[in-house]
Order: structure tokens, then sequence, then C-alpha cells
């Protein structure tokens, strides 16, 4: 559960990120493509040249994802049940990528809005992301 300062912190990022779901997605999937080449092997029918349209299109559904998340921050297992059969029982992701993913979400907002994502607001989003993380990975075997 999320103390009433970090659902704060967490919707007010959302709203700023909200405009740019796409290129914030696409860069986000850029660093973790390039720090942790090894999260690729998922993607290789993706064209993951720098500011392709599948990191975009890719980035975009990610990131709304994640706004789906931060709307229903009481409820988030139900709000991405769909999405966490999808990662469990189809995609089955290494469950150490999602935190090469919150790694990389979290850089490339301090690279665009630096005077907002402070070290509390930080904290409340990682906070958030290992929430979503551990609901998609929660229906595992
Ligand atoms: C697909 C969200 C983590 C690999 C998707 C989709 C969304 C999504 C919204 C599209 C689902 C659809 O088309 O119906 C998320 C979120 C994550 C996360 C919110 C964590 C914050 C990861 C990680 C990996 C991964 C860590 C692997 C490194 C994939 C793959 C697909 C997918 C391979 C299918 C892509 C395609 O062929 O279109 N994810 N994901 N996801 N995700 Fe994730």
């Amino acid at each position: 559960t999320f103390s009433e300062a970090e659902k704060a912190a967490i919707t007010g990022m959302w709203a700023k990120i909200a405009p740019h779901t796409d290129s914030i997605g696409a860069e986000a999937l850029e660093r973790l493509f390039c720090c942790f080449p090894q999260t690729k092997t998922y993607f290789s029918h993706f064209d993951l040249c720098h500011g392709s349209k599948d990191l975009h299109s890719h980035g975009g559904k990610v990131v709304k994802a994640i706004g789906t998340a931060a709307q229903h921050l009481d409820s988030i297992d139900s709000a991405l049940s769909t999405l966490s059969d999808l990662h469990a029982q189809k995609l089955r992701v290494d469950p150490g990528n999602f935190r090469l993913l919150s790694h990389s979400i979290q850089v490339t907002m301090a690279v665009h809005f630096p005077n907002d994502f402070n070290a509390c607001t930080q904290a409340a989003w990682d906070k958030f992301l290992c929430k979503v993380s551990s609901v998609l990975v929660s229906k595992y075997r």
C-alpha cells in the first residue's frame, strides 16, 4: 500500500509522462537493450534501431500500462491482470528482467524531468515499479 505522499509523487510524475508515452517508452527500452543486451533476446522480431517504429509503439504500450497502474494504485493486481497472464503464461520473461526495465524507466524520468524526479519521488516510483513488476510475475507456473 502507498502513503498519500507516495500516491501524490506517483500520480504527479505520471501527469508529466502521460503526453509523451511513446518517446519515454522508446528511450527506456533503448536504455534497457543497450545496457542489458541479454534482454534483447525477447525482441528478436523487433527493429531495435534508435528511433524505430517498433521501439516507439512497444514503448508506448509499456508506459501506458504503467499509467493504468498509476491510476489504480489501490487495485494494481486487477488493473494489470490480463497483462500478468500474458507475461507469466505466454511470454515467460525471466523475472530478473523487470528490475532492469524499472531501472531504465527511472533513468529516463530523471533525464527528462530533473526538477520533479527528486529522491522522494524516485523512492515512490521505485516502490511502485516493484509492485507493478511483482504483479506481472505473480502468475508464473
Ligand atoms: C508485451 C507491459 C516488462 C517483454 C507487453 C505489452 C505490454 C507490456 C503493455 C503489450 C501487450 C499486448 O500487446 O497486449 C510491460 C510492463 C512491464 C513489462 C508494464 C514492466 C514494467 C517486460 C519485460 C520484458 C517484457 C521486463 C522482457 C525483457 C515483453 C514482450 C512482449 C511484451 C516480449 C511481446 C511483444 C510483442 O511481440 O509485441 N508488455 N512489460 N516485458 N512484453 Fe512486457
